[in-house]
């Protein structure tokens, strides 16, 4: 095993209340998706044929965590870690989305968190991470308004299920994630495309945030609710006037759509950006604002890489295009992101400054590089860079009087990376698809001994 010093900062520097996590998903994880009477999900329809994921990965066994999470959980246990935040499928408590309850489903929830609590990890449950079941997508998924009803009972079952042991609920991952490449953009799962289907996407995932919050509030004792908001900074490609306000086009779909509505702001419908005054047709004199708006205990800022833009007359709607890092010649992740902690830093007092926000998570960030298993060991100093630059950054932060709380990193162990399938590797654990063997990297060893 191999220590490797922490000559800038420890944990200790971020005071002893601060808390220390680390972040899976269900179906990037669990694989089991025909087991033990689990309905299918969009993305085990959106992986079936292959042709829309790299690799043609399946989400059949993925890190097999439905069968492994006890040692799973040891691993979390023997890095250091204290939180353990991990998302329910939709489609193993309901196979069809709203119906029979599955009662295998429910007690596989039971089986992990019972397993946190008895390792002294502090279970943080979000309630949807992009798998949404596959029947429910046949009546419209989340462009359909009874997406709400559908997703108020899901919710409900899980804080009635596990209300007395869960005190920590994540809502949403990511709603600008999902409604983007969901429903805009036709990269991931259900694979829809353009407004017709992003338009009320937004508006049903916005309601569908606030609403969750409303029912874990009313069910479970002293929870202390959250949801998450991807976060990006967006840097103009120069000082022009048109550049300018390319880039506040991106920021407010990036940055603004989600979390301003909930904090009852409305939505961030902007003079210079026309398309989204049609979700005030939804909204005809801002009757939803009140419905859109939860007192959430904590946002959870998701941060993994900045954003350049220019102008770019030739995109529709958001005449903008992206600056990649690599024309740049930044340094990237195995993603192509540009690494850019100081961008980070901004983020979070950007997200603090606008008022109202209680408490920041970060609940997810982390790289993927291109790791190299030699002899056993995975020397993966790119990884413990990232962190360390990324810490230093939170921290600054902190110091500067941002109310941050805890820290995630994204990821326990590589697994299934959405449509790059199983190519890109976040994981602090390296995961042999093949055997399902698993070896800590050494930016594994260096969370365990930073959390020391
Ligand atoms: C986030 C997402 C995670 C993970 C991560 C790395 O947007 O919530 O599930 O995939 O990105 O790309």
């Amino acid at each position: 095993m191999l220590s490797i010093p922490h000559d800038i900062i420890t944990a200790k520097d971020f005071g002893k209340n601060f808390k220390w996590g680390v972040a899976i998903a269900a179906a990037q994880n669990e694989g089991a998706t025909d087991v033990d009477g689990k309905g299918k999900s969009i993305w085990d329809s959106f992986t079936k044929n292959g042709s829309k994921i790299k690799g043609a990965a399946k989400l059949t066994t993925a890190c097999d965590f439905y069968h492994r999470y006890k040692d799973d959980l040891l691993l979390v246990k023997a890095l250091g870690f204290s939180l353990f935040r991990f998302s329910i499928s939709w489609a193993r408590i309901l196979p069809d989305g709203t119906g029979k309850i599955n009662k295998e489903g429910i007690n596989f929830y039971h089986r992990v968190i019972d397993e946190c609590l008895k390792l002294g990890l502090i279970p943080y449950v979000t309630l949807y991470h992009w798998d949404l079941p596959q029947e429910l997508e046949n009546k419209g998924g989340w462009t359909n308004y009874f997406i709400n009803k559908w997703f108020s009972r899901f919710v409900t079952i899980c804080a009635e299920a596990y209300g007395s042991k869960v005190k920590h609920w994540i809502i949403l991952n990511e709603p600008f994630g999902f409604t983007t490449l969901g429903y805009m953009l036709g990269k991931h799962a259900p694979g829809k495309k353009g407004l017709g289907n992003f338009l009320p996407a937004i508006h049903h995932a916005a309601l569908a945030q606030a609403e969750g919050g409303r029912i874990i509030r009313r069910l479970v004792e002293q929870a202390h609710i959250g949801t998450t908001f991807s976060c990006s900074q967006v840097i103009p490609y120069s000082d022009k006037k048109e550049d300018l306000a390319a880039a506040n086009r991106i920021d407010i779909l990036m940055n603004r759509l989600f979390i301003e509505p909930a904090l009852g702001k409305g939505y961030p419908v902007d003079d210079s950006f026309k398309f989204l005054e049609k979700l005030q047709l939804h909204n005809k004199t801002w009757k939803y604002t009140e419905r859109l708006h939860f007192d959430f205990d904590f946002i959870g800022l998701q941060y993994y890489f900045p954003v350049v833009v220019k102008h770019n007359s030739y995109i529709p709607i958001i005449q903008a295009t992206e600056v990649k890092a690599t024309v740049r010649k930044m340094p990237v992740t195995a993603m192509g992101w540009e690494i850019n902690a100081d961008s980070f830093y901004r983020t979070i007092k950007k997200i603090w400054l606008y008022g109202g926000v209680k408490e920041i998570l970060i609940t997810e960030n982390g790289a993927a590089f291109k790791d190299e298993l030699k002899n056993g060991i995975i020397d993966d100093r790119a990884r413990i860079n990232y962190f360390n630059q990324h810490l230093q950054a939170m921290l600054k932060a902190k110091k500067e009087g941002v109310n941050i709380k805890g820290y995630f990193a994204w990821t326990l162990m590589d697994n299934f990376e959405w449509s790059e399938g199983y190519h890109p590797r976040f994981g602090l654990v390296h995961v042999d698809l093949k055997t399902q063997l698993r070896t800590i990297k050494n930016s594994g060893y260096w969370w365990r001994d930073f959390l020391q």
